[in-house]
Formats: structure tokens, sequence, C-alpha cells
């Protein structure tokens, strides 16, 4: 199977490790284990010690799909699969859905999986553009422009990686209307569902909405847990036994470790949340302030998520800015065009205060200048 490259883990690979203002990061300050015990008040974690490092549950223990079937209204524990971060189940959900010849619609921008993946299994991937006009906003007459008798997938990311939009439930509803007189699967990446900074930080869940609604959920952004490399699958039974059909093939089990882990923090999402909410919204000011006074680079500031996608008023590639910026200062952006969006750059605001403050500062010194 050929697939394209993944510009944005490929530019993040190559640039991240030397950065000395590392802004492209999408995880919120990323916990210790230390900190995690000390938040859901776990003195020592003897059971960890003592547990045996067989292949575990091989779909994922009990105590963790529960946890994780907590985060939705109508589900069972048959409804959830645990995979190897949303990365995985993103994997595993095109793989069970797709055909060769089949056609998708993804909105973009977003994580590239979302297009390439199904162009690589043989489908064709339609881009359906986020508007910027509109706040980051899909226009609903693009999907269903797009739709054509071959449609199989909608593809969403909710909230949206990296403009930090996030779909109204009402416009979430009115998709699914669409879909469903198509017959139509959607999947729905809410890797950082729990993360709205406007209402009810959890957004309604496309498998709580529609039969036909799978969603991808992990431990990366909303519970700053990246390093556990737990994702997980939330769709209707048949989907799931599909999906774990095509599971066996590469994952066999997700470390008992991290499904350990992973069971802890869900039991104290809300201490993790608290927590995190502190850090988004100091980013968020900082961010703001930054952009009240800058006059070379404007945007929609994020309605959730960790990521904002900044326009900048110079002419110059993206890549280009991005390289020279780093080389001159140390700061590291993403580039948009790893994204399908030319003339802009990706910040992540949800790290280290003194590190967004002077990466930003150190990105005007250097824009003004070119
Ligand atoms: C939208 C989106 N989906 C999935 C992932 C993969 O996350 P995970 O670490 O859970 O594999 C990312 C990571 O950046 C993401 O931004």
């Amino acid at each position: 199977m050929r697939i394209d490259t993944f510009k944005i883990e490929e530019w993040m690979n190559l640039y991240c490790p030397s950065a000395k203002y590392d802004l492209t990061t999408t995880c919120i300050e990323p916990l210790s284990i230390r900190e995690l015990m000390t938040i859901s008040g776990i003195a020592r974690p003897l059971e960890i010690f003592d547990t045996k490092l067989t292949y575990g549950d091989i779909h994922g223990s009990r105590r963790l799909k529960s946890a994780i079937k907590s985060l939705y209204r109508n589900l069972e524990l048959e409804n959830i699969t645990v995979t190897h971060g949303a990365i995985g189940a993103n994997q595993l959900v095109f793989e069970s859905i797709l055909d060769k010849g089949d056609e998708v619609i993804a909105v973009v921008p977003a994580y590239q999986q979302h297009y390439s993946i199904p162009k690589a299994l043989g489908a064709n991937a339609k881009l359906v553009f986020l508007r910027e006009e509109n706040n980051w906003q899909l226009n609903l007459n693009d999907i269903k422009n797009a739709l054509t008798y071959k449609t199989k997938l909608i593809c969403l990311n909710n909230p949206n990686n990296p403009t930090g939009a996030v779909i109204p439930d009402e416009t979430l509803k009115r998709i699914v209307e669409i879909a469903k007189s198509h017959n139509i699967w959607i999947l729905c990446d809410e890797a950082y569902r729990g993360l709205n900074l406007v209402g009810n930080p959890y957004s309604e869940s496309i498998a709580d909405l529609y039969e036909r609604g799978v969603a991808t959920g992990s431990m990366s952004k909303t519970y700053s847990l990246p390093g556990l490399r737990v994702g997980w699958i939330a769709g209707r039974i048949d989907l799931i036994n599909e999906v774990n059909k095509h599971r066996e093939y590469n994952t066999i089990s997700v470390s008992i470790v991290d499904d350990y882990y992973a069971s802890v923090a869900l039991e104290n999402k809300d201490k993790i949340s608290q927590r995190n909410f502190a850090i988004m919204k100091n980013g968020l000011n900082i961010l703001n302030d930054w952009l009240r006074g800058e006059v070379y680079v404007k945007a929609n500031l994020p309605q959730g998520g960790t990521t904002a996608l900044l326009r900048y008023k110079k002419d110059i590639p993206s890549r280009t800015l991005c390289r020279n910026l780093q080389q001159a200062t140390g700061v590291a952006l993403l580039p948009g065009e790893t994204m399908e969006m030319e003339g802009t750059v990706r910040v992540g605001f949800c790290i280290d205060t003194t590190v967004l403050k002077t990466g930003l500062k150190e990105f005007s010194k250097f824009i003004r200048l070119i």
C-alpha cells in the first residue's frame, strides 16, 4: 500500500527536537506519572507494581472501558474498543469501513490521516474546507455539494485541530440529518473532546447522536497523557466487531500498564480538567493579548482545543517562514502548508507560559523584518 508522507509528523520530527521555543505542540503540558498519582490521591500505586505484565484484556480492561463509557450518554462496553492512540483508532475505522472506489468527504484543515489513509486505501477523498470568514465554521452546503452516490463516509474533527473551531451541537445534528438521508457513516475524530472553552466543555459525541456515527478519542490531549498511547473507538456493535477483526492484525492489546494509568486518569477526569482549563485559559489570554498588539498576524480565536491557526500578512511560503524563523530565533511553529493551509502557521497555546510568551515575542520581531 502506497501512502502520502504525513506532512505534519515529518515536519515535527525534523524541527521540534532542536527548537528552543517549541510552539508546535498540540498537547496540554503532559502530566508526569507522579502528578497523575497526586491528582488522583494515590500515594503508592501498589496495584501496578504487582501487576504481571501479560497482554492483559485484549480489547481493553473492563475498568478502562467503563471509564471510557462514562464519556458517552448511550453506549455499552460492547460499543467500545481500545486502540493505540487516536491515530490507531482512526486508521482502524478507515480500514474497516472503506473499500476501493468509495468516496470520503474530509473536512479540512484536519489531521492528514483523514484524507491520506482513504486515498491509500483506494478511496477518493474530497476535501471540504472550513470557512475562515465564518469563524472556521462549516458551510453545510459545501458538504451537500460534495455528496455523490459513492460517498460512504464524512470525516469531522471536533474540536478542530488546527483552528480550534467547535461544531455547535445543533450543526452536528444537521450534519447527521444529511448523512442519515444518504446512509453515510460519520467518523468524528474527538481527540480534543472535553476541551471546549465556551459553554459545555464536552460537545455531543457523534457516537451518541447517530447509529452510523463513529467517535475516536484518546488520552493524549484532553487528559494530558500522550505518552500512554491509549485511544479508543466508540460506535455501534457490528462496526466495533469489524474493527476488532482488523485490530487483531496490528494491535493484540494496548499495554496493561497504559491501561491502568488511563483508567486512573479517566476516573479522575474532573481534577485533570480543572488543571487543564487553567493552562488553556492562561494560554489563550497570552495569545489574545499578543494578537491585539501584532500587526502582521491575525486569527479567529479558538473556541476549544489547544491550537490556533494564525494568518500572516507577508508574502512568503509558510515552510520558508517557519524554517527561517527557527534558524534565526529557535522558535518552532507549524507551517500551514503541512495542513493544506498555505499563508498560515499553527500555534499550540497550552504550553509553558515563558515558552509561549517568548516564542510569540520573537515571532513578532522576526516577521516585522522580513
Ligand atoms: C485531530 C487529531 N487526531 C488524532 C491525533 C493522534 O492522537 P493520539 O496521540 O491519541 O494518537 C492527533 C494528534 O495530534 C490529532 O490532532
